[in-house]
């Protein structure tokens, strides 16, 4: 898909499908106004009797009206007029990209983007549009003999604003289509099933978009991992005949010398819950347990990509947790890089015991801040559902930063408490700590445990266990959250 933005007026825009707004009491937006004017009052006639009531999300496809430039207007409802929210907004963009792909129009121009929508900016407008647009026409049927419907042949859109907006336009459009794409990538890794997307295709992919984006990369083997002593995420791969790999991605496009952000994503190929084993419904879905790998990669390559000026390195310890043999057992006792000792009571709490390893890794870049991505804990979708992440944090103006990057781009993160009262459930009778804090505060204890290895620098968590994916009729991987991440990098991006 590709954007673009224009500034011409409503009556002189060549189009094959304008799309313009009307209000619940049937009143149309200025540019539905003025194609309405130009056309001869086509517009008001259809809405007089009563074709289209305005509505959120509720469309109507005029053809070929007269007097115009283009060949069709979409008008989209948008509700009560001045009291558009950004949910209304968001389902009116999403129904006018579907009903325009209904069409045979190849080509659009939105002019939704004149919506005032409460405190919103023009860039959060261009964004939600180029995100939504991305989300509706995303398809995974790779592994299809039969692809799904016919590829949508909406190929091209045009995002109309005023002569004055359209510098700003132009940025939030750049970096949405960055986090778009970063998105589909973590979406299509997601999704990929367990015996494809195994820790050795997730490192091909690394390289893949290092060398396309110009990342430095670097693989750590087996060997590597031994002998940098990383004693528990290496009892979680041990269960698998899948060699475990450990990404280092590094990004450089701020100051020589400046520290960087380490971002650090959980790469779980395939969750089994090892000894522990995981009942059996649902289990398919835990493929998805490296959503948090795939997001942080999705990053790297976005903020290659928009030449955000910062530092970044990206910190992915990926492998399979599966029973066997040689698989760890509840009760075992690993020492963790930190030198730390872990008691692991349950086996399918994995995900903190290939973290912590990766977090005493990341002391070593002198990070300005860290920020770790995980699908960690099943507690976080029963206190959260899948709406907001969790987020976690030893410091509070970073979990501020990242609670305002969630407001910003949609991709929302909710703060929980990472109270030193916790520790106490962490407790073991014979090692510095268990794997696991009982039942209640799942989410608090798991990250309770990655806080004893984050000493060091200021640090943060989500839990996008309930996020990351979509389970039901719509199985897929969201790409969340990549809006989440950029718009974090992008703050921190030097003169912006
Ligand atoms: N990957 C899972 C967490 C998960 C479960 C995410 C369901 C999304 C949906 C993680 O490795 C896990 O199994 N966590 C355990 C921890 C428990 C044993 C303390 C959980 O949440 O049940
Ligand atoms: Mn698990
Ligand atoms: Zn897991």
């Amino acid at each position: 898909m590709e954007f673009s933005i224009k500034s011409t007026s409503p009556d002189k825009h060549k189009t094959a499908c304008a799309v313009a707004g009307v209000y619940q009491q049937r009143k149309l937006t200025p540019a539905a106004r003025a194609l309405d004017q130009a056309a001869g009052g086509v517009l008001s006639k259809l809405l007089r009797r009563g074709d289209c009531d305005g509505k959120a999300g509720s469309t109507l496809l005029v053809q070929a009206p007269a007097g115009l430039h283009c060949e069709r207007i979409l008008l989209v409802g948008l509700g009560k007029e001045n009291e558009v929210a950004d949910k209304d907004y968001r389902d009116a963009v999403r129904a006018a990209v579907k009903a325009v792909s209904g069409t045979g129009a190849s080509e659009a121009s939105s002019y939704l983007a004149e919506v005032k929508v409460g405190q919103r900016g023009l860039d959060w407008k261009i964004e939600q549009a180029v995100m939504a647009a991305g989300e509706t026409l995303y398809r995974f049927d790779e592994l299809k003999s039969e692809k799904d419907d016919a590829k949508p042949a909406l190929r091209k859109v045009t995002l109309m604003v005023t002569a004055g907006e359209t510098r700003t336009a132009e940025a939030a459009s750049a970096r949405s289509q960055a986090i778009v794409k970063a998105m589909n990538l973590a979406k299509d890794l997601g999704n990929l099933p367990g015996n494809i997307c195994t820790p050795t295709y997730l490192a091909d992919q690394a390289r893949a978009v290092a060398k396309a984006s110009g990342l430095k990369i670097q693989v750590l083997e087996q060997k590597d991992i031994e002998k940098l002593g990383m004693g528990s995420f290496l009892s979680v791969a041990k269960g698998s005949e899948q060699p475990p790999k450990f990404i280092v991605m590094q990004y450089h496009g701020g100051a020589k010398g400046a520290k960087p952000v380490v971002l650090v994503g959980k790469g779980i190929t395939f969750d089994s819950g090892g000894i522990s084993l995981k009942p059996g419904a649902e289990m398919d879905e835990m493929k998805y347990d490296m959503c948090g790998a795939a997001s942080v990669l999705g990053s790297m390559q976005a903020l290659a990509e928009l030449g955000l000026a910062l530092n970044v390195v990206g910190l992915i310890p990926t492998c399979e947790n599966l029973p066997s043999g040689r698989a760890n057992k509840p009760g075992d006792i690993v020492t963790s890089m930190s030198g730390q000792t872990i008691e692991v009571l349950n086996t399918d709490a994995e995900g903190r015991l290939i973290l912590c390893d990766a977090l005493t890794y990341a002391e070593r870049f002198d990070p300005v801040a860290v920020v770790d991505v995980a699908t960690l804990t099943g507690a976080c979708v029963i206190a959260l559902g899948h709406v907001v992440s969790g987020l976690l944090a030893n410091d509070d103006a970073l979990a501020r930063e990242l609670l305002q990057a969630g407001e910003a781009s949609g991709d929302r993160c909710w703060q929980l408490p990472l109270l030193d009262d916790y520790q106490e459930q962490l407790k073991s009778n014979f090692a510095d700590m268990a794997n696991i804090g009982g039942r209640p505060a799942g989410t608090i204890t798991a990250s309770a445990f990655l806080s004893r290895f984050a000493k060091k620098y200021k640090w943060a968590h989500l839990d996008i266990a309930g996020t990351a994916w979509k389970s039901g009729k719509g199985k897929g991987g969201t790409g969340r959250p990549v809006p989440l991440l950029v718009h974090f990098l992008a703050g921190r991006s030097q003169g912006s």
